[in-house]
């Protein structure tokens, strides 16, 4: 579904992504790992389109769509949920997730937020759709509760619903689970791997291991810019280039200051 080939994207001197090649199967939750700076945030962007690489290609569904704008490739089917949380105020979890019904950049969804109360709350089949992708990611529950008064791990899903309202066929996700508690952890985990056993296709880029041990069907590892490994969660955390990259960073920003 996902082919990166031989990607480039250099900040001056510095080769954040230096050469990757990745192929995503349909129907599969792929994580995307590595140490700070090794380039996660970069390749991610270079897949919505919020990048271009100088040299590659990255094809979706057989189809080159590097020079795409991020609003193209996501009316191809290519979904993101951002690191943060960009919900309306003052419109419950439903209304938020309606929202993501026909829109995919930030400009499309400030839009349609504002003509949210006009168009969209009679819509039935727009309604439909949202309340399916609440009902997929647990939530109906805190359907008409104002999202902002929602825990941070609620948030998360409704982003997550929100993304799933238009019908995306790859799932793109930038550390969904940072700065979330234990329990909040553990229930993202779950949805992820319940959107994984509907088969939905997933790039999951997280800084964790342990996080995506837990639902990925195969990892890639990233270190200064480049593939050092790719596996089971469990043939990448026996790793030693693995494990050497996360211990050369240990306490996280050290790594990024070395570069
Ligand atoms: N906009 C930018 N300008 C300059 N350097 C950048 C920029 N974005 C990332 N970098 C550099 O590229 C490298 C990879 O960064 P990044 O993709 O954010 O890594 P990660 O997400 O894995 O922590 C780092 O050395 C970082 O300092
Ligand atoms: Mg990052």
């Amino acid at each position: 579904m996902l082919e990166l080939e031989q990607l480039v994207k250099s900040f001056g001197g510095v080769r954040a992504v230096d050469g990757v090649s990745l192929s995503v199967p349909a129907g599969e939750l792929r994580a995307l790992i590595g140490p700070n700076g090794a380039g996660k945030s970069t390749l991610f962007s270079l897949v919505t389109g919020h990048l271009r690489p100088e040299q590659g290609t990255i094809s979706f569904e057989q189809r080159r769509v590097e020079q795409l704008r991020p609003a193209a490739r996501a009316r191809l089917g290519i979904a993101i949920t951002f690191q943060t949380v960009h919900l309306f105020q003052g419109m419950t979890a439903l209304e938020n997730v309606m929202v993501g019904a026909h829109c995919w950049t930030r400009h499309e969804f400030i839009e349609a937020a504002f003509r949210l109360p006009r168009h969209f709350r009679e819509e039935p089949k727009i309604r439909e759709r949202a309340r399916a992708a609440i009902a997929r990611a647990g939530l109906e529950r805190w359907a008409e509760l104002p999202a902002e008064s929602l825990p941070l791990g609620r948030q998360r899903s409704i982003q997550i619903a929100r993304a799933l309202c238009g019908n995306p066929k790859l799932l793109l996700l930038d550390e969904p689970a940072a700065g979330l508690r234990g329990d909040e952890r553990r229930e993202l985990s779950e949805l992820l791997g319940q959107l994984r056993d509907e088969r939905l296709t997933m790039l999951l880029v997280e800084h964790d291991i342990g996080f995506v041990s837990a639902v990925a069907d195969q990892v890639t590892v990233l270190d200064l810019g480049r593939v050092i490994a790719e596996g089971t969660p469990a043939q990448v955390r026996a790793n030693e280039a693995v494990v050497d990259a996360y211990l050369g960073s240990a306490t996280g920003d050290g790594a990024a200051a070395g570069r």
